[in-house]
């Protein structure tokens, strides 16, 4: 049986950043706030010509030129977790697969906001499993500053724009171990961005078609469900916590990602974030932490690396991939 190994990464920002000091200048807030409550210090926004699949094809160029040697030939898959398309169709895997020129490559969207990243790999794990698909593009990517409500100063400074990938390919040993996938689907009014129905649950929703959430009460479930999840993931990789290198939950809050520290006991300082240069990326978070961890040289060959992806659903999915 084919095994899932990841090869190579590459992440991409839009130039156009975006420091605490903007928010102050039409917000009640301040870069004290932002700073001590969420960690964050800049994120990047889309220019309103520049959509997710600009995004995605950007950090393909970057993986590129961070691992020459990868051929993009032969791509049978492209995954992209996003909730922010460039429009909901087509697909913003089938805008890669034209602009990409992969003409060998099936094209699908996952849906599953900051668990996406996740959860597509999640998936690119059982395709090569069953042996229908060697070669994956998994994307992780969002455009978020076009859902945001700028007039809630809750949750408006919080976002950022930016898309990671990785590629996944078949091979005897692979190192992408077992995974966790789940779901608390009562949660769904905790974080929604309208479409169609007025309510969920007879709950009824903003229509403003921006993110709205409940921010205590994801924050606290995010702490509770990760600290649950981190110790039965890594025994069904057969390992204990003490054996996990790295841990690189979502970025949605450096906060969150303490209060999980302080739960499990796991080190701080073996965590990977991207949250403080670049805001809550959702599903691109995951990715973008990684491969600052990789080209700073602190990820080795060998090392143990656990990911899980929470949010908007409320979902939750990880593995733990072994580096190199
Ligand atoms: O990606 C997955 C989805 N999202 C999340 O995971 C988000 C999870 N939640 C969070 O990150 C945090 O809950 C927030 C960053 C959204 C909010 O932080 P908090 O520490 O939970 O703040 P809070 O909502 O409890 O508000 C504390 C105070 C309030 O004032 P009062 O009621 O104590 O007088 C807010 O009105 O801070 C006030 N506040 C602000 N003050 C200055 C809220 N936003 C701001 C702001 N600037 N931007």
């Amino acid at each position: 049986m084919a095994n899932a190994r990841l090869t190579a990464i590459g992440m991409a920002v839009p130039q156009k950043q975006i420091t605490n000091a903007y928010f102050e200048s039409f917000l009640e807030t301040t870069d004290e706030w932002i700073v001590s409550r969420t960690g964050i210090k800049t994120r990047y926004h889309t220019e309103s010509d520049e959509f997710t699949s600009d995004l995605c094809v950007k950090a393909i160029q970057n993986l590129q030129a961070t691992y020459p040697e990868v051929n993009l030939n032969g791509v049978d898959m492209i995954l992209v977790s996003t909730v922010t398309p460039d429009q909901p169709m087509p697909s913003v895997a089938c805008r890669l697969q034209y602009k990409l020129s992969l003409p060998q490559a099936g094209a699908l969207d996952v849906y599953a906001a900051c668990a996406g990243f996740s959860y597509a790999i999640v998936l690119a794990k059982g395709l090569i499993s069953a042996g229908t698909h060697r070669k994956i593009l998994v994307f992780g990517a969002e455009t978020l500053s076009k859902i945001t409500d700028f007039t809630d100063r809750t949750s408006c400074m919080l976002f950022g724009d930016a898309a990671g990938v990785v590629l996944v390919e078949a091979d005897e040993t692979g190192n992408v171990g077992e995974c966790i996938t789940g779901a608390s689907g009562e949660g769904g009014p905790d974080l929604y961005l309208s479409g169609f129905t007025t309510e969920i649950d007879g709950q009824p929703l903003k229509m403003n078609h921006t993110i709205v959430q409940n921010g205590r009460k994801v924050f606290k479930w995010a702490v509770t469900k990760v600290a649950e999840q981190m110790p039965i993931l890594a025994a069904k990789n057969g390992l204990t916590m003490d054996e996990i290198d790295w841990f690189v939950p979502h970025s949605a809050n450096l906060r969150i990602i303490e209060a999980i520290c302080n739960e499990t006991g796991f080190p701080l300082d073996k965590t990977l974030e991207s949250i403080v240069d670049f805001g809550n990326t959702s599903s691109a978070s995951i990715p973008l932490a990684l491969y600052q961890g990789v080209v700073k040289g602190k990820v080795k060959k060998g090392d143990k690396i656990m990911i899980i992806g929470f949010g908007g659903g409320l979902a939750y999915a990880g593995t733990v991939i072994t580096w190199g």
